[in-house]
């Protein structure tokens, strides 16, 4: 197979991880001639079943994360995790990032090169709870994490907060196994609203943001930071007053299980009286 990538050939540099022995240059040595039909209909079939090992990937890295939050909400009455959304690159996003890039366009290029082909966003109600959840996925000991970009202790010059991991996690396909690559952020319900509100205005002013909207934008993330910081101390002075509090699933139900036994035996014992020959179903 060809590499389909054209123009000039540029190396991703990605510093403090394993990237750096991801595998050849991009680009380098490439076969620029233009592919036959069949060549790109077969390398249209390779990339949707690469992508189709990320969807899985994400589906892996979601399970993960609704147990553990339907287990912390059970066990310690709290939830962690407010939100989890997920997205799978488009096969035309990939190829667009592939030609910026210099990524080879091959499913190996993408494999090595490109770590945000599978995402999960998480939103955590409080900064605290995105490091109790990034320690409670990365002690999985089938979850490799290959990066960590903490965001959030080092924002980037915009106002920028997130916590990045790009993980790695086993696929057990028909015939083998694939480990995937997912990028997971983690973000505060503020970080995620700015998020969102930055990326709109980014993308609407074409990159070229105003000065007096990047300068609006950076102190919302300081104000954005700020309400994290109180709303984390009010929410940890609440918790120590009501300290131990029943779990959520026995406080919201209308009867104590116990309550909910002994009026299962009383029934039983009526029912036992009950005529031979009425119907229990
Ligand atoms: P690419 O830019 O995708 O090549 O990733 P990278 O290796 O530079 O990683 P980086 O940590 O900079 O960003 C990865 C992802 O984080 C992006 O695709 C966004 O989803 C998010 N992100 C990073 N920086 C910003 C930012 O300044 N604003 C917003 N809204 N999102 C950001
Ligand atoms: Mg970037």
């Amino acid at each position: 197979m060809p590499d389909l990538t054209p123009g000039p050939s540029t190396v991703e540099v990605v510093s403090q991880d394993v990237r750096h022995d991801a595998g050849h240059d991009a680009g380098h040595g490439a076969d620029h001639r233009f592919p036959e039909a069949a060549e790109i209909r077969e390398l249209l079939d390779q990339l949707r079943r690469l992508v189709l090992t990320y969807k899985f990937g994400i589906d892996e890295v979601m399970t993960k994360i609704s147990i553990l939050r339907d287990e912390f909400r059970h066990m310690q009455n709290y939830n962690p995790v407010e939100h989890v959304g997920s997205r799978l690159k488009s096969l035309e996003s990939i190829v667009a990032k592939c030609r910026r890039k210099g990524i080879p366009l091959t499913p190996d290029g993408v494999r090595e090169k490109m770590f945000d082909v599978a995402g999960v966003r998480v939103t955590c109600s409080f900064v605290s709870d995105i490091y109790k959840v990034r320690d409670m996925l990365t002690n999985q000991a089938d979850l490799t994490v290959l990066e960590e970009r903490d965001y959030i202790a080092h924002p980037k010059p915009n106002g920028y907060k997130s916590l990045h991991l790009i993980v790695q996690v086993p696929v057990y396909l028909s015939d083998r196994v694939e480990h995937v690559i997912v990028e997971i952020q983690l973000r505060t319900i503020a970080m995620d609203f700015w998020a969102s509100l930055e990326h709109k205005i980014y993308y609407k002013y074409a990159r070229d943001v105003p000065r007096h909207l990047t300068d609006s934008l950076k102190l919302a993330a300081d104000v954005a930071a700020s309400l994290d910081s109180s709303m984390e101390r009010i929410h940890d002075e609440v918790t120590a007053i009501a300290g131990a509090e029943e779990p959520v699933e026995q406080r919201d139900a209308l009867l104590t299980p116990e309550e909910m036994l002994r009026n299962f035996w009383s029934a039983a014992e009526v029912e036992g009286d009950a005529p031979r020959g009425s119907r229990q179903d």
